[in-house]
């Protein structure tokens, strides 16, 4: 099926990808998006109900205006950390949504596909599982076609809402960053400033029970 080259190609870039806040200006050629989108759009999702839309913004005033209620939102968020830890956590990061050439507002509609889907009777989140599904395809695609992207959960879905006039079933998962940059780090953002580091798998795997070793 997949050539020793095609099998390594895939780990790689699995390995690779990282989570990026510093875009240069530049901007993203569409044929490059439309690959990317191509590629959320062939993740797997219940009952095959492919929930997600895109909301593509490159206008600089919507993008500010998605910077601000992130901002808003960190802020709110520092209050659950003590003094060294809130000034760090203050100072890590900073969401490139005005840095970035694109944003894309991933959103899931679970009203899509109707009232019964295969497989969400049962567990009600899948839809939005799903859209993750679509959005780590981006991630990767992103990644091997030399493209930084971030990921930003850091506000409150209404004041996105809001900004991009969703309706109120519409679920705004994620507000992801796109853009080239030239500071690709080989290790997580937060393990490089020590905030927090990969556990070790082996002790996330547990055998006939949980718990056992
Ligand atoms: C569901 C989800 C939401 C995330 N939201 C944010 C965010 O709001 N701000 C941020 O700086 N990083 C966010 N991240 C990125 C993570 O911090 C990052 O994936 C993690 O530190 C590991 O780094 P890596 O992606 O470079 O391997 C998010 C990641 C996921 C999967």
């Amino acid at each position: 099926m997949f050539n020793e080259i095609e099998k390594e190609a895939v780990y790689n870039v699995i390995y690779k990808r990282r989570d990026i806040r510093n875009f240069l200006p530049n901007p993203v050629p569409k044929e490059i998006i439309d690959r990317i989108l191509q590629a959320a759009h062939h993740a797997p999702s219940v009952g095959f109900m492919q929930p997600w839309n895109f909301i593509i913004v490159d206008s600089m005033e919507v993008k500010e205006r998605l910077a601000w209620a992130t901002e808003k939102e960190r802020r709110a968020l520092a209050i659950h950390y003590e003094e060294e830890r809130a000034t760090q956590f203050l100072s890590l990061k900073i969401e490139g949504i005005k840095e970035a050439p694109l944003t894309i507002c991933v959103t899931c509609d679970p009203t899509s596909g109707g009232s019964h889907v295969l497989g969400r009777n049962s567990i009600p989140e899948t839809d939005i599982l799903s859209t993750a599904c679509a959005i780590q395809n981006m991630w990767l695609a992103a990644c091997v076609e030399g493209l930084a992207m971030g990921w930003v959960s850091f506000y409150k879905k209404n004041d996105v809402r809001d900004i991009l006039q969703i309706p109120p079933h519409i679920d705004p998962v994620a507000l992801i960053s796109i853009g080239y940059t030239d500071d690709y780090p080989s290790a997580p953002i937060l393990e490089q400033v020590k905030w927090e580091k990969r556990k070790s798998l082996e002790n996330l795997i547990f055998h006939n029970k949980w718990g056992e070793q």
